[in-house]
């Protein structure tokens, strides 16, 4: 999957074929200001007001408490991307919109849209970055207000990908514990101790995460706990969980890091355990990456510690640990992002 330019007419498709598109101009300017529309639409609430009711621009306006030729100008730029509808002056949502910025709606990915704030802050790293090496290291420096958005956008991602995670993930029968390193919001706990009756969930997280994660639903608060520590250093246990998941966590570590961690992951679980990685996957090919591959690698090394890892590169981790890693999963609920999982002997103090 690619951004790139589309060329809608004759015209257009020939001067592209041509080379006479500036498309350096073309891929800069217009993608920056429609992201930053999406992203004002959505914190200003024009989603909202049309997701129930067709509105002129005034109508808009008056909903948002804005200025009215401003938010017109907002609403064509939408409207030219297939956000919104408009017919003789009236607006109405479009099937993006429809599909995934309704309020409420599961798949809704407004908080992830809002989220963008700070990674629009982030970016404005780049360059330094680039010069320098030194990434943001983002977790350090969060508000309290920024870890609910950060937390907030995690959780609207994993709704979407969740389903399919949790059918692809080979639960071992009579499994009972499962540890979620990194789990913050605690959706993925949650739904797992809601497809598998028998299981517990213990979720470990830095402390300013687990502050910020919202309530854990009536029906697996029971069989849901949640711990504060850091996963490079907390106690993990010994032989004390079926399967330990990680969900993208692995991206933030290097590899002096995540080394050590494999170890006290195969010290945590149990014989016959998983340990299930979840991340984005840097390809190793001949040609150049997958754009979005690419993307995420850069983002996260800005971001964090390290960048995307490449299946074979996680295989060998859990391999060093003494585990078995199984064939990669790619899922096609997240393009870029797949499972990597390994399994610990059946027999104790066996390796693999
Ligand atoms: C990108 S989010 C992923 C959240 C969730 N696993 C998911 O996939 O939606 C990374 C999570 O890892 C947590 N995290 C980052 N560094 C950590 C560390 N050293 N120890 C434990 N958790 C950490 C963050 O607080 C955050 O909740």
């Amino acid at each position: 999957m690619r951004v790139g330019i589309i060329a809608q007419t004759l015209l257009e498709r020939l001067a592209l074929a041509t080379g006479r598109v500036p498309e350096p101009i073309v891929e800069v300017f217009p993608p920056l200001v429609l992201a930053r529309s999406i992203m004002a639409a959505t914190q200003l609430g024009v989603f909202d007001a049309l997701g129930g009711q067709a509105l002129t621009g005034d109508g808009v306006a008056k909903v948002c408490g804005a200025d009215r030729r401003a938010t017109v100008a907002l609403l064509e730029v939408l409207a030219s991307a297939g956000y919104l509808n408009e017919r003789e002056g009236v607006y109405m949502l479009g099937p993006k919109a429809r599909r995934w910025l309704r309020s409420g709606d599961p798949a809704d990915v407004s908080a992830y849209i809002r989220f963008n704030y700070l990674q629009w802050d982030w970016l404005g790293e780049l360059e330094r970055f680039i010069q320098t090496g030194i990434p943001v290291a983002f977790h350090d420096r969060l508000t309290d207000d920024e870890w609910k958005d950060y937390e907030r956008g995690m959780a609207a991602i994993a709704r979407l990908t969740l389903p399919e995670v949790i059918w692809r993930t080979p639960i071992p029968s009579g499994a009972t514990a499962l540890l979620d390193i990194g789990g913050g919001h605690g959706l993925a706990a949650t739904r797992f101790c809601q497809r598998h009756p028998n299981l517990h969930a213990t979720v470990l997280d830095l402390p300013q995460a687990l502050d910020s994660a919202p309530p854990l639903p009536g029906d697996v608060l029971a069989r849901v706990k949640r711990v504060a520590g850091d996963a490079l250093t907390a106690d993990l246990g010994d032989e004390a969980y079926d399967v330990v998941y990680m969900a993208n966590l692995l991206h933030h570590f290097d590899a002096s890091q995540i080394a050590p961690l494999a170890r006290r992951i195969a010290d945590a679980l149990r014989p016959g355990g998983i340990w299930v990685i979840q991340d984005g996957a840097r390809e190793r090919r001949r040609r150049s990456a997958p754009m979005a591959a690419a993307i995420g690698d850069l983002y996260f090394a800005l971001t964090s510690a390290s960048g995307f890892w490449a299946f074979s590169e996680m295989a060998g981790w859990q391999k060093q640990a003494g585990l078995r890693p199984m064939r990669p999963i790619r899922l096609l609920t997240a393009p870029g992002q797949g499972l990597q999982i390994a399994m610990k002997s059946r027999v104790r103090g066996g390796r693999q």
